[in-house]
């Protein structure tokens, strides 16, 4: 139906007749003369309709917005003044002779090039919010850092093997999505959370380099960069340690950056230990261009009168500090605004001292907790955060996680209201992690990232005498702030997989009925083997330069996890259910 692509329409065809296809984009009415911006995946070009072309101008005049339109004609030159700098296409039109209206479209329920579109709006008509050039740039980036990864993967030799959507569930933390069995009453697929259980098989199955963009699928609670399902690109391979490993997925990324983006990323990532971010940053995803680090006073304050500092302090909490240079221009409105906003993530208070004279002894600070402070403390806080004049320094004492969820948060957020980021791409691994953390409800020991995890081999004697201070072969990479792949080297051998079920609490039952299959695998010959998953939505979220992921996701689901364009999930009918036999408790029975 086309010759050319509307985008791709230049000086070089002046005065050929070419004919072009797409969507009005806009129309406008010049005193006799219509001109229509027509649309295509490549780009803009206007068109133009003359009364002295009647026919053509006739349908041009019924044109509204989005009506899908096949024109021919010939290419012009604009009249001087008349050029579009904006457009790749600025500089010539086309003079219809033949304007065929192939489709018509309802009024639009918004504008596309409005950028202040409800998201609710945008999801349920899907379709047009793809339409919008913004949106059709993001899954092009999406598609070409797919086919630099596959690139990539190829040419180092390895094989894209698919796993099985319908399975068994697999413990990456999150509820699992259900299937119910028609074929075996009472008997529910999960969906896979990822392929883990799938690719270390594959390894025990000979395949040495797998690699699968895998569809995951997560019930938890959604955030901006969480969805029920996602993607992955997920990795496997045997023979090889962590520092194998990660050089070759660092150098792929580093290849993504650059065949995409034509962005060279520091080369090697710096590689920080778990226990130093989280003391330096607060979490262990720490955004490296923001320049701000807490600084630890708990020593400092055991023995302080103020309560607040000292029982955290002698409990074993954390109180530390984050200086804020010149922040003493923060106003009290702001400060308060700042406690509001830690007070989210559980802090009971933000305490702060603000920096007018460093030298100048209490009167050339002010702070509400001073006077609970000795002159001795003050000097070695202001010391240790090596504070100057016009700083401000805040506090944070509660137990650990509270005030490392509360500063870092707080951390991410100054840098981003005080514009302190250093531009550019700050990528890095974390590395020796703790394999297990004690459940603050139950008290049990989880693993830190999955039970198949392995562990440091000097460390395989701590597992049962002391496992909170023993360190896994997990390594995750992060970039700017956000978790964008994790991975480790796994248990290859089943003792010592048994070994961790146990002090997992996964009795040696439950553990055969679970995963049974893997640890019968693993003792036919299970190489060592390791791997990683990056979330590949993140990672094309961050390159688009978008703040959310349901962006770079053709059809994403709400906060609420439903399809705002299908209405899934949706209500099934009783015959349906009854051959899942399946009995709906009586409020929830379908309408039928
Ligand atoms: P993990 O659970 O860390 O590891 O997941 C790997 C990466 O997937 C991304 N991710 C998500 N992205 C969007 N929405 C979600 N709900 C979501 N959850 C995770 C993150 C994360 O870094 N089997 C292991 C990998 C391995 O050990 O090889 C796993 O799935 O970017
Ligand atoms: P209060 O004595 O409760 O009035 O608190 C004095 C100052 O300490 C106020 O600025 C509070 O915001 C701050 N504060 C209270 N609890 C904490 C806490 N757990 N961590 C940091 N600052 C706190």
């Amino acid at each position: 139906m086309r010759s050319h692509y509307c985008g791709r329409v230049g000086e070089e065809l002046v005065d050929e007749q070419i004919s072009v296809c797409g969507w009005a984009h806009r129309r406008r009415d010049h005193g006799g003369v219509i001109f229509v911006d027509l649309r295509d995946r490549s780009g803009l070009l206007q068109v133009v309709a003359d009364p002295d072309e009647a026919e053509a101008f006739a349908n041009a005049d019924k044109v509204r917005g989005e009506y899908v339109l096949r024109v021919t004609g010939r290419v012009r030159r604009r009249p001087p003044g008349t050029e579009n700098p904006e457009l790749s296409t600025g500089k010539v039109e086309i003079y219809a002779q033949e304007f065929e209206i192939l489709n018509r479209a309802l009024p639009l329920p918004f504008q596309l090039d409005d950028i202040d579109v409800n998201e609710a709006v945008r999801l349920k008509y899907r379709y047009l919010d793809l339409r919008r050039p913004e949106m059709q740039h993001r899954f092009h980036l999406r598609h070409r850092v797919v086919r630099s990864l596959r690139v990539f993967l190829e040419e180092n030799e390895f094989i894209e093997i698919e796993t099985p959507v319908l399975t068994r569930s697999t413990p990456e933390g999150a509820r699992d999505y259900l299937v119910p069995s028609r074929t075996q009453a009472g008997h529910f697929f999960a969906l896979p959370q990822s392929p883990q259980l799938f690719k270390q098989i594959l390894m025990v199955a000979g395949f040495e380099r797998y690699y699968q963009i895998a569809r995951c699928f997560r019930d938890e609670d959604l955030r901006a960069d969480r969805q029920p399902e996602f993607t992955q690109l997920d990795v496997e391979t045997a023979f090889l340690d962590e520092s194998q490993i990660t050089a070759l997925m660092e150098a792929m990324i580093r290849r993504v950056f650059r065949d995409v983006l034509q962005q060279e990323l520091p080369e090697p990532f710096p590689r920080l230990n778990y226990a130093d971010v989280v003391q330096r940053y607060g979490t262990d995803r720490p955004d490296l261009r923001n320049p701000l680090e807490l600084v630890e006073l708990g020593d400092l304050m055991r023995e302080v009168e103020f309560k607040v500092f000292a029982a955290p302090a002698q409990a074993g909490g954390r109180v530390a500090a984050l200086r804020v240079p010149g922040g003493g221009r923060l106003t009290r409105q702001q400060i308060d605004h700042y406690t509001a906003y830690v007070k989210q993530f559980g802090a009971k208070g933000l305490a702060y001292i603000k920096v007018n004279d460093p030298g100048g002894g209490r009167e050339g600070l002010q702070s509400p907790i001073l006077k609970f402070l000795p002159d001795g403390v003050i000097a070695d806080v202001l010391s240790r955060t090596a504070a100057e004049k016009d700083d401000l320094i805040f506090f944070g004492a509660d137990r650990s996680n509270v005030v490392n969820e509360s500063l870092s948060a707080l951390r991410d957020r100054l840098g981003a209201d005080l514009a302190i980021l250093e531009p550019g791409w700050r990528p890095l691994w974390v590395v020796d992690f703790p394999m297990f953390e004690r459940d603050a409800d139950s008290g049990r020991w989880q693993s830190l990232h999955h039970p198949f995890t392995g562990v440091q081999p000097e460390h395989v004697d701590l597992l049962e005498s002391n496992p909170g201070t023993a360190l896994s072969r997990a390594y995750d990479m992060v970039l700017n702030g956000a978790e964008i792949g994790g991975g480790s080297i796994r248990i290859h051998q089943e003792a010592v997989q048994e070994r961790v079920f146990q002090i997992l609490g996964i009795e040696a039952d439950e553990a055969r009925r679970k995963f049974g299959f893997l640890l019968d695998a693993l003792q036919y010959g299970a190489p060592p083997h390791g791997g990683i998953a990056f979330g590949l939505d993140r990672l094309v979220a961050m390159m688009a330069a978008s703040d959310s992921i349901r962006d770079v996701i053709a059809f994403p689901k709400t906060q609420k996890a439903t399809c705002l364009m299908t209405e899934a999930p949706a209500v099934v009918g009783a015959e349906q259910l009854r051959e899942l036999h399946i009995r709906l408790r009586k409020s929830k029975t379908p309408a039928e």
